[in-house]
């Protein structure tokens, strides 16, 4: 009898709002996401960034604002974040933007091998309790598929207030011969990269008076 393959993603698990969706978020997915949907077969002859995991767009919106002649790839899974940043596009009147509002690893699948140029990943869940670690995004297998689509000397800018996942995050890439690790040096992890601004959850960090750790790293091979 054939064995079963044991699944080596992240065990995936999907937040739910805190209140049910108002009749305006409700249109802005129903309606109003088609226009900015990822979809499959997508190619373009532009640099593309990626940002995993946009809460509720802030970054995304700067980036689109700020690279108007790249494309800005957003993928995230909650709905009140997504209704938001739905808004945000059309208010800012915005045409390089692509919404994925399904899992990230169903996107990677979708996208070109070394299409990307840049990963941007501010405050991925930190799952800080220890059963909960198999919840973590950054991972082995995630590291990768994130291999896979990122192009040679392609960066992923990661940032997070949890020193257990920065330890984490520092172990796994050191794992993988095919990273370097691109700051320029210890104290350089404390300042945030001018491409990005401050999010919902980093506000959240700084009322908490949290550390914050701003790391990137550069796909060498
Ligand atoms: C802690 S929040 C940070 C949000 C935002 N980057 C910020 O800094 O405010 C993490 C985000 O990652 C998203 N996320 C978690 N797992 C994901 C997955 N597998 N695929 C896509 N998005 C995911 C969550 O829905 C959430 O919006």
């Amino acid at each position: 009898m054939k064995k079963s393959k044991k699944t080596l993603l992240p065990l995936f698990y999907k937040k739910k709002p805190r209140r049910p969706l108002s009749e305006k978020q409700k249109k802005l997915l129903k309606f109003n996401l088609k226009k900015f949907l990822f979809k499959k077969n997508f190619s373009t002859k532009r640099k593309i960034f990626l940002e995993i995991g946009f809460g509720y767009g802030e970054n995304l919106i700067n980036l689109s604002i700020n690279n108007n002649n790249k494309i800005i790839i957003g993928c995230d899974i909650y709905e009140p974040g997504i209704a938001s940043t739905i808004d945000k596009i059309e208010k800012n009147k915005l045409k390089n933007i692509l919404i994925y509002p399904k899992n990230i690893f169903t996107l990677i699948d979708e996208l070109k091998r070394n299409s990307i140029d840049k990963v941007f990943m501010l405050y991925p869940d930190p799952w800080p309790k220890k059963k909960h670690f198999k919840r973590r995004l950054i991972s082995k297998i995630f590291l990768k598929r994130l291999h896979k689509i990122l192009k040679k000397n392609g960066m992923t800018l990661i940032s997070t207030d949890s020193l257990s996942y920065l330890c984490a995050i520092f172990y796994e890439f050191s794992l993988n011969p095919n990273f370097e690790w691109a700051n320029k040096d210890a104290a350089d992890c404390h300042k945030r990269p001018l491409e990005i601004i401050k999010s919902k959850y980093e506000r959240k960090a700084d009322i908490e008076r949290n550390d914050k750790y701003f790391l990137k790293f550069k796909k060498i091979c």
